[in-house]
């Protein structure tokens, strides 16, 4: 029998009071239906199809893989009514259907749900859980012998109900394609005005058909309706990921402030320091140590690489062995070669720096080409940007440029050449030459005394005029 899977993802998400539509909202850098999507891709479903509703185009553009079939409800009648518009798309068999705001849901559960539905020969089942901490869910309603006759939603539970049942409805089900001519049997909620996919659980009973409900650990399926709930599933997310890489050999001297993300890939014996964020599709290899309050987005790092304190890495390499920081920033595109040194506050963007290249301190290296070698001195600054284009600079293998240097681009420095200290560069330098451009020294002798000389004789003028 084929699976078809729905994914409810239409809703406005009002409690998170956002301009953004709700699963669009990240958890560890991604949005939060990706991680359901994910779980059911694992499943091998025939069709996956996604409601969209509430900015859909966006939701459209932040998911579209190929896989998934998109069907729109362009006006947002609840739960029922979602999977409704979804009906024309599925396909005959069984249908998963699950909210795009549960991200924790593994494809674990989402397996053993549907092989106990296939052993029970239900025609529909469903995931609950019992968990006195979380309000909100849908409460489920079971007869004397044990029998679920039906979902309240909580904001309509009595408070008898309440009392009575504390079993919730993870909004994870499990049904027979002819179970969805029930849905045209659900009526309009009278207070809400929304057709509630819930309400198909006490129609199928009083159809006298197989239903149950399953329970599995409450954390899988805490929906995410306000920020409160975006940070604790965020926090159990960044638990579970980091939790996996210490499994792995990685050491974290400070999990708790520490955030990697699920995209992320972590070396053995690498020792992670406080306040980091490892982000996106970066990958550190192993015995590297990434020190605190660092950031390192969408980045290679090779083996034996040390990130010094307060560190930001943009979609950029760096080769083993090399040094970053403290206070370094690499910007997009830039590759630090192996064992070079980019160090206190020193800017990279868009730049090759070769092996053992050093730039020690309070430099600006932009659309520049060194190799191996270099030395940058102190204050060095690439003068890349002519307020119109940007040009580049080579400093070739083995060049020392003197510290507070422009190098005002397009301009080559050759091979093993010098750079005076304080010279302002706008012409190619040979190979091998020293170019110094700077106001030549001049010493004035005596100079200091004679100063003196016409301060003291200037104060007496002064107290001379005040006495008359
Ligand atoms: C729903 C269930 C509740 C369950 C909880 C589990 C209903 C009526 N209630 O409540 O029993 O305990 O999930 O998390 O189903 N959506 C649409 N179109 C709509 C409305 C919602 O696609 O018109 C989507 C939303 O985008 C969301 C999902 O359906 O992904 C659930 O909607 P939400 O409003 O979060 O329902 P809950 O109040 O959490
Ligand atoms: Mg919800």
């Amino acid at each position: 029998m084929k699976l078809s899977v729905v994914i409810l993802a239409a809703g406005r998400g009002k409690r998170m009071k956002s301009g953004i539509p709700k699963i669009l909202h990240e958890a560890l850098g991604r949005p939060m239906i990706q991680y359901v999507i994910d779980a059911v891709h694992t499943l091998n479903p025939a069709k996956t199809i996604v409601v969209i509703g509430n900015g859909a185009d966006e939701v459209k553009g932040a998911i579209h893989d190929g896989h998934l079939t998109f069907v729109l409800q362009k006006e947002l009648l609840g739960t029922g009514d979602a999977l409704a518009i979804a009906k024309k798309e599925l396909l005959k068999g069984t249908v998963l259907v699950l909210n795009g705001d549960c991200p924790l849901i593994t494809a674990g559960t989402l397996r053993s749900l549907l092989a106990k539905h296939k052993r029970s020969k239900n025609v529909l089942s469903f995931l609950s859980f019992i968990d006195e901490s979380m309000s909100g869910y849908g409460r489920i309603i079971r007869d004397g012998s044990g029998n679920v006759t039906g979902i309240v939603e909580d904001k309509h539970a009595s408070s008898i109900e309440k009392k009575m049942f504390n079993e919730l409805n993870g909004g994870v089900y499990v049904m027979e394609s002819e179970t969805l001519g029930s849905l045209g049997k659900i009526n309009r909620n009278s207070s809400s005005g929304e057709y509630y996919l819930t309400d198909i659980i006490g129609i199928v009973y009083k159809a006298g058909k197989r239903l149950d409900a399953y329970q599995c650990p409450s954390e899988e399926i805490r929906g995410v309706n306000s920020r409160e709930e975006l940070y604790e599933i965020s926090a159990i997310l960044k638990r579970r990921v980091i939790s996996g890489w210490m499994q792995k050999g990685v050491t974290f001297i400070d999990p708790e402030t520490t955030h990697v993300h699920v995209s992320a890939t972590i070396g053995r014996d690498t020792v992670i320091y406080p306040n980091t964020y490892i982000e996106g599709r970066t990958s550190i290899g192993q015995n590297c140590i990434i020190y605190p309050g660092s950031r390192i987005c969408d980045s290679v790092l090779g083996k034996r690489v040390v990130i010094k304190d307060n560190t930001l890495i943009e979609k950029s390499r760096v080769r083993d062995g090399a040094s970053i920081g403290p206070c370094a920033h690499l910007r997009p595109d830039s590759v630090i070669g192996r064992n070079a040194k980019i160090g206190n506050f020193v800017e990279v963007k868009k730049s090759n720096i070769g092996a053992g290249t050093k730039a020690g301190h309070l430099t600006y290296l932009g659309d520049a080409e060194i190799g191996p070698g270099v030395n940058i001195g102190a204050g060095t600054i690439t003068c890349n940007y002519d307020g119109k284009n940007k040009h580049k600079t080579f400093i070739k293998s083995g060049v020392f440029i003197g510290s507070d240097s422009q190098l005002v681009a397009p301009v080559t420095i050759d091979k093993d050449a010098y750079v005076a200290a304080g010279s302002t560069i706008t012409m190619d330098v040979p190979s091998g030459a020293l170019a110094i451009s700077r106001g030549s020294q001049k010493n004035l002798e005596g100079w200091t005394k004679r100063r003196e000389g016409v301060k003291s004789k200037e104060s007496r003028v002064r107290s001379h005029k005040k006495k008359s």
